[in-house]
């Protein structure tokens, strides 16, 4: 089966990290008036993106359910920034560059006076945020915006231990070990795959792995070009629970555990209850020996998962007609100033 660049995601993940620079926090701009100062307090991380590059923001919010963050991590999907942020780091990712979401938040961002990075293949991030001096990190390529993954992730984590936000050194080498181990499940990939066909999976996901979860759904969408539902526990058990009464025959419950989940006592009952209705959730166990690993890993498996069925379905898993057609609309009609 064509893996596309899932077999290169280790030496992506590796070179990617090259690019940060060292001087991250001696970095001192000043922007129509306003000086930013890198090595100044911060007290939140906005990660801004959309998308392929977007879900990076999931993926660290996820972590900081099991590593001691020292500030929050607020995940922004738009082409707006939150208010109310006091003295935040923006981090801005667009694998294209060219995401006008991307680049407004990026821009309102520096006009707010806020410190940005960006990390991007290039495109217009690059050239609007290198000509103002903002430091970004320029990735290598993939075949797609999802297929390049870990060269998103990773400069974000080098970032995050740069900024004392986290600790995550010690893990970089053991999420590369969670793609590795994920690649070679290749057939248990294929055979989850299979039970997919011809239905609407129900993607139940505890709150600590949502970024899995969402990433899942965004991967079917995107590959697979198939809808799907995500629920996320302890949330989803006190309302798409309800309807698990009605037999809406193509549903397909799957469950995704980790290994050391705090709520996975909870998901447990959960499951015993969709069960007790009559239907039969098919149950992922994410594996890995730390927090990142065991994310990697997710990702990585469920990825094949939707290369696998998208195999199975006979659909071509790179191309995403659907949103570019949009992105040229939203061009055209001129709806971004950017
Ligand atoms: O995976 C994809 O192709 C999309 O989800 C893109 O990531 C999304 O459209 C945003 O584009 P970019 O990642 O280039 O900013």
């Amino acid at each position: 089966m064509n893996l596309i660049d899932y077999p290169k995601w280790p030496s992506l993940a590796r070179e990617s990290i090259l690019n940060v620079p060292m001087d991250l926090r001696s970095v001192r701009l000043s922007i129509d008036g306003k000086v930013i100062d890198y090595g100044a307090e911060i007290d939140s991380v906005v990660i801004t993106g959309m998308g392929g590059s977007g879900v990076v923001g999931d993926l660290l919010s996820d972590l900081c359910w099991f590593w001691d963050c020292r500030v929050p991590i607020i995940v922004s999907k738009n082409m707006r920034l939150p208010r109310r942020l006091s003295r935040p780091l923006v981090i801005a990712i667009s694998y294209s560059g060219n995401t006008a979401e991307t680049i407004m938040s990026a821009n309102e961002a520096l006009s707010r006076g806020y410190p940005v990075i960006g990390i991007t293949t290039g495109g217009k991030l690059s050239a609007v945020l290198s000509g103002k001096g903002v430091p970004v990190v320029l990735i290598p390529k993939a075949s797609a915006p999802r297929y390049g993954l870990p060269a998103l992730l990773y400069p974000a984590l080098i970032i995050l231990e740069r900024f004392g936000i986290a600790s995550v050194t010690n893990e970089l080498e053991s999420g590369i070990t969670g793609i590795e181990n994920a690649l070679k499940h290749v057939d248990d990939a294929v055979n989850l795959a299979r039970q997919l066909v011809d239905s609407i999976p129900v993607v139940w996901v505890t709150e600590s792995r949502r970024g899995v979860g969402i990433r899942f759904k965004n991967d079917l969408n995107e590959n697979a070009k198939y809808y799907s539902v995500i629920s996320v526990v302890p949330e989803g058990a006190h309302n798409d629970i309800a309807a698990v009464i009605t037999k809406q025959g193509c549903l397909k419950h799957v469950a995704i555990m980790g290994p050391s989940d705090y709520e996975g006592l909870y998901e447990e009952v959960l499951i015993d209850v969709i069960s007790s209705f009559g239907a039969r959730p098919i149950i992922v166990k994410l594996e890995g020996k730390t927090p990142l690993e065991t994310e990697i890993y997710g990702v990585t498996y469920l990825g094949i998962v939707t290369l696998a069925l998208a195999e199975l379905l006979g659909v071509e898993p790179v191309s995403t007609e659907p949103i570019d057609r949009l992105k040229n609309l939203l061009n055209e009609r001129r709806v971004f100033q950017v």
